[in-house]
């Protein structure tokens, strides 16, 4: 009885210190000290040996081993049961997601863009020409003559490279070297639009910049007016912004079109109060435009008794400026995220 009662008290220690973290061992604590071939019931076979007069005692003894046991196998069984939880659902679901970052479309991609699809709803196909332009399709194809002064070193970016009696390379300076190209290729009826970037050697201010951007308009076909280049030009202030806002076109001188003109809008930033922006007169010009001149059509060998056209130019830093806000033009290209990421529109 001293015997099983010492024995008892060993297992006891044995089984405080036991640690199970899984399901399985929890198990096999069960099997070795529970199960039907487990210690308790050899150590419950010892009541037999048990002299009569010692039985009532020892079968408390029996009784609150058997109850510690249990007590330990139900202790093991839910603390395992909870590590294994929380290691099959480690998240916390509570916690903000890993953002996903959206980039943002440059405004002056955005503008472009918007730009592109108002003239595609009219038919409009798009083409671009070479930033690199000889002297021919940038001046004189486009009736720009010798002396304008736009070919003013002050102006143009040349490129060195010219030998004699070659003509000379240079950046273009307008989009309207594009039309050149286009009416070497193709015959009228023409209708297509040129965006791209030009080049003028200015000093980076607020207000110029030594690259821009313009979106180039040229429509050739018979019965082409003037009233059409209007119609087409309101349509286009129209979708691009608003109902509300009011044009005038400006009588004005471009080599390449006879009759020209500018055309304004009312200022969007002062809503026609005067502001910097629109000096203070209430209208901002933002593109030139005219019925294409009869030599420029000749120089491409298009007839021009037979066809007109109309052409317009425009600049997409200036839409971009009256559209956004923009007071800057150095902003457009200093690649600050802060301004950039403002722009969250979708074309
Ligand atoms: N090329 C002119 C400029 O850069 C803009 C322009 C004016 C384009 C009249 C045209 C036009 O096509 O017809 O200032």
């Amino acid at each position: 009885m001293e015997e099983l009662l010492q024995q008892i008290e060993n297992y006891k220690l044995e089984i405080a210190a036991i640690e199970a973290t899984t399901a399985d061992a929890v198990e096999a604590f069960r099997i070795k000290y529970l199960g039907t071939k487990g210690l308790m019931k050899t150590v419950m076979g010892e009541m037999k040996n048990v002299p009569n007069e010692k039985k009532k005692e020892a079968g408390q003894i029996l009784n609150d081993f058997k109850i510690f046991v249990e007590e330990k196998y139900n202790t093991l069984k839910e603390n395992a049961q909870g590590t294994e939880e929380s290691a099959a659902d480690s998240s916390d679901w509570s916690l903000p997601g890993n953002p996903a970052i959206v980039g943002t479309r440059h405004p002056l991609n955005l503008v472009r863009s918007q730009i592109i699809s108002i003239f595609q709803t009219l038919g409009f196909a798009v083409e671009e020409g070479p930033e690199i332009e000889d002297d021919w399709h940038n001046f004189g194809a486009m009736n720009l003559p010798e002396d304008h002064p736009a070919r003013d070193m002050q102006d143009t970016f040349y490129i060195n490279n010219a030998k004699a009696g070659e003509q000379s390379w240079l950046l273009r300076t307008h989009t309207s070297s594009v039309q050149a190209r286009i009416m070497e290729t193709q015959k009228p009826p023409i209708r297509v639009i040129c965006p791209g970037r030009v080049y003028r050697n200015e000093t980076i201010s607020a207000r110029a910049h030594c690259f821009f951007h313009q979106v180039e308009g040229l429509y050739i076909d018979e019965n082409v007016s003037f009233a059409d280049l209007k119609q087409t030009l309101y349509f286009f202030v129209q979708q691009m912004f608003g109902k509300d806002v009011k044009v005038r076109f400006r009588p004005s001188y471009f080599p390449f079109t006879e009759p020209s003109a500018e055309m304004d809008i009312s200022c969007l930033i002062c809503e026609g109060d005067g502001c910097n922006v629109c000096k203070h007169t209430g209208w901002v010009e933002i593109l030139g435009s005219g019925m294409v001149h009869p030599k420029v059509l000749e120089n491409f060998g298009i007839d021009s008794n037979k066809y007109t056209g109309f052409a317009f130019g425009m600049g997409v830093e200036r839409i971009t400026q009256l559209k956004y806000r923009v007071n800057d033009l150095r902003l457009y290209s200093q690649n600050d995220v802060r301004f950039l990421k403002q722009f969250t529109g979708v074309v």
